[in-house]
């Protein structure tokens, strides 16, 4: 007789085989596309290098994507195919939909990434283009009669209950979910290795905490997660080895959004979509960090990545110059109070004329270098990449022994 953990252990060790061969598929496609995308005219240039000159093929997401999604089709049988032959139970009609959805939801989201790289769109389209992508998978969860009840903490219980059902809300959250990753992602960026990166230590994250969930009552809907997410993971890395310092490809918008989405939709299916959140400490920090220029309260020029410094070999914080009068005086006071708890570097009083400010463009990686000082690049992605790292130990401390305090 067959424990349910029987079930899971045989696909889950074909899916790792399977993600294996895809990594090292990546591993040599990318190389050999490589001349075909700069032909194609998909390519960048490398902003943080003494050489720009160089053509760095860019959208290079498309290929560990399109192989992560070949492994997901060949791997199809296993899970569902093995109902013919073995079990004498109904077909899952409900986790087949949810599992064709997903595909359908990521696919469409490497799609318009690539129609991002390509056609180079406008912010509102940003906006748009997760939710449209996430409606076809939100459908299914309605079908599936997905929960959309909330655990309320401890402290409220005795006003609201255990538990507090909050219907559209949560389809409403689970979009904007979609939205959030995709954008966080993509504007975490700009020193090479650290897109792809990031998208490896999350994976890897969730991953661990999917097999620390095999144990608990949502097996299942863990199962399927984790039936994405290692696929995604190893794809990732060998997108990664390419992309690190010093980057012979880049991973364009394509990858940035195909992975948000990922992330977004296994979190759904997984039924963790709030604890996923947690994996993205530094996103989010960097999403909060970055809205006076987003919302431009503070201009926001087209590249915030940071400025390379010829002699010492080493990146500096980007700076962003304008005149005083320009801001809103709100703005200005947040920024002095920061600037006094070491959180932005502002210089006033400069330019010819004396009236111009200076501050370091609001991204997470000025930050760190504002913080700790010049860094060479390889070793500036090393340190956030751990950073990255630390941060999801501390996000399995705030879900386990943290929450268990209050929910
Ligand atoms: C986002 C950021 C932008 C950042 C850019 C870098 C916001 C609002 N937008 O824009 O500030 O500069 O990502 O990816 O925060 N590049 C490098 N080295 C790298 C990676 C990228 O030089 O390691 C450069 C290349 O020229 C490449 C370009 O960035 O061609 C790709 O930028 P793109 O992804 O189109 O920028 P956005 O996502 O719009
Ligand atoms: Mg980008």
């Amino acid at each position: 007789h067959r424990t349910p953990d029987d079930e899971m252990v045989l696909p889950l060790c074909i899916n790792v085989v399977l993600s294996v061969v895809g990594f090292g598929v990546v591993l040599r496609a990318i190389p050999a596309l490589s001349s075909m995308f700069i032909e194609a005219g998909l390519f960048g240039r490398d902003l943080c290098k003494a050489d720009r000159t160089k053509k760095v093929p860019e959208s290079m997401g498309m290929v560990s994507g399109t192989v992560f999604l070949v492994m997901m089709f060949l791997f199809l049988g296993v899970p569902f195919g093995q109902h013919f032959i073995t079990s004498s139970k109904p077909f899952p009609h409900a986790a087949f939909s949810e599992y064709l959805t997903s595909l359908l939801s990521i696919c469409c989201m490497l799609f318009l990434g690539f129609a991002d790289d390509v056609l180079n769109l406008k912010w509102r389209y940003k906006l748009v283009l997760p939710t449209l992508a996430s409606l076809p998978l939100l459908m299914v969860y309605y079908i599936n009669k997905g929960s959309t009840t909330v655990v309320v903490p401890r402290l409220l219980r005795a006003w609201m209950g255990g538990t507090l059902n909050i219907g559209v809300l949560y389809y409403i959250y689970m979009s904007m979910l979609a939205v959030f990753c995709t954008n966080a992602i993509n504007i975490y960026a700009g020193i090479n290795g650290l897109e792809s990166g990031q998208a490896v230590v999350v994976g890897a994250s969730v991953a661990v905490f999917n097999v620390i969930e095999l144990g608990g009552f949502q097996a299942k809907s863990h199962f399927f997660s984790l039936c994405v997410i290692i696929p995604f993971t190893i794809t990732s890395l060998g997108l990664f080895i390419h992309n690190r310092y010093p980057a012979k490809a880049f991973v364009g918008d394509t990858f940035t959004y195909f992975a948000g989405m990922t992330f977004a939709v296994v979190a759904i299916i997984g039924h963790f979509s709030k604890t996923v959140l947690l994996f993205f400490i530094p996103q989010i920090f960097n999403f909060l960090y970055s809205v006076p220029q987003l919302f431009h309260f503070v201009p926001c020029p087209r590249h915030r990545l940071p400025q390379y410094n010829k002699k010492l070999d080493k990146l500096e914080p980007s700076v962003v110059e304008f005149r005083d009068t320009s801001v809103r005086w709100q703005m200005m006071v947040a920024l002095r109070l920061l600037n006094h708890l070491k959180l932005v570097h502002l210089e006033e009083g400069v330019g010819e004329d004396g009236k111009l400010c200076r501050v370091n463009n609001l991204t997470l990686i000025n930050l760190v270098l504002v913080l700790i000082g010049p860094q060479h690049e390889g070793s500036l992605t090393t340190k956030l990449l751990v950073l990255q790292g630390l941060s999801s130990g501390l996000a399995l401390f705030i879900r386990y022994p943290l929450a268990d305090l209050f929910f």
